[in-house]
């Protein structure tokens, strides 16, 4: 399942992950500087904040609350298509994904 992630500076990286597997992990496992994931997916940082691409950001199922609590605290700027990237989780549906990555995570 291919995610596209875009970094601050406009790189980007293509990647293909596994059903089941996390945007924040799939970064990790790549290599993709951006996503730092500090808490281990755990809801317990927001290092692993994420804009998803608008054409995307309807089409996940909504942040549960502790998610939305979680985002209060992105070190970069929250937007309405602000996510944390460990909550996604890869679906056939979710094909062709790009996700943006914040400036900074501290
Ligand atoms: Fe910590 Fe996502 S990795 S909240």
């Amino acid at each position: 399942i291919s995610v596209t992630y875009v970094e601050a500076n406009g790189a980007q990286h293509v990647v293909d992950l596994p059903e089941g597997e996390n945007v924040m992990r799939g970064a990790l496992d790549n290599g993709i500087d951006g996503i730092v994931g500090e808490c281990g997916g755990g809801l317990a940082c927001a290092t692993c904040h994420c804009y998803v691409d608008d054409e995307w950001a309807d089409r996940l199922p909504a942040a549960d609350q502790a998610e939305l609590d979680m985002l209060e605290s992105t070190s970069s700027e929250r937007k309405p298509t602000s996510r944390l990237s460990c909550q996604i989780v890869m679906a056939p549906a979710l094909d062709g994904i790009v996700v943006h990555l914040p400036e900074a995570q501290y």
